[in-house]
């Protein structure tokens, strides 16, 4: 069974990484449409539709081009795999849905809950009984306090800090470097310490 990583760019290659990290010892291949034909970092990359058994994991920060993408390979008959680095920690009662990634360093604490397809990238942080919707993101080294939401789509941003029980809705996003003391609406961009939505 092949382990298809999408997305051959610098997070494809960071998820390429993790499974190298876990021992994966399954065939691997990218699929990425702008690189297939090419070798990146001695795996093949193929075109998404030529991807026909296995596994997949989406290496795509973007959230419509992960989506895109796990659409596309769902319709294709692959299953989405969650891949934490052995250098993360989820703690207990904490469940991660199909296709999440959770980079080295990260910390997701215990009775969360992430949808499909979230990623938890290296050094952020999340606190208990938080909440993360289907294709949000925590960039390198946020903190996302205890019992937040974030929406589907939502993204917090390098740095960032959103304070304990509050939410950031489905497509928003908080800039790097932010503290978030307030709820973000959804489709919004928060700047700022404290933040405040653009
Ligand atoms: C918030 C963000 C999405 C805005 O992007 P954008 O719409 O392209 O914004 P621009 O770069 O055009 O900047 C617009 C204004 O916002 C300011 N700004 C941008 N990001 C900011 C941030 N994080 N905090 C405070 N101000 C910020 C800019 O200085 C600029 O101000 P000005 O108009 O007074 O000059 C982006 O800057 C950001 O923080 N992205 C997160 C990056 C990240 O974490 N990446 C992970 C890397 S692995």
């Amino acid at each position: 069974m092949t382990l298809h990583i999408a997305g051959a760019g610098g997070l494809g290659r960071e998820v390429l990484d993790v499974a190298v990290a876990l021992g994966e010892d399954r065939r691997v291949l990218f699929c990425d449409d702008a690189l297939a034909g090419q070798t990146v970092r001695g795996v093949r990359v193929i075109r998404p539709e030529e991807a026909d058994e296995g596994e997949f994991t989406v290496g795509v920060a973007d959230p419509a081009g992960r989506r895109s993408l796990a659409e596309r390979l769902t319709a294709q008959g692959l299953r989405p795999r969650t891949l934490v680095h052995p250098q993360a920690i989820v703690g207990p009662d904490t469940v991660l849905a199909a296709g999440c990634v959770i980079l080295g360093g990260a910390h997701v604490s215990s009775s969360c809950l992430l949808g499909v397809h979230v990623q938890v990238h290296y050094t952020a942080s999340v606190g208990h009984d938080a909440v993360l919707d289907a294709y949000s993101t925590v960039y390198p080294g946020a903190n996302v306090g205890g019992a937040c939401q974030l929406g589907a789509d939502a993204g917090v941003g390098a740095n960032a800090t959103v304070l304990q029980q509050r939410s950031v809705g489905a497509g928003a996003f908080v800039g790097a470097g932010a503290v978030v003391t307030r709820d973000v609406a959804a489709g919004a961009v928060a700047v700022g310490v404290p933040a405040r939505q653009r």
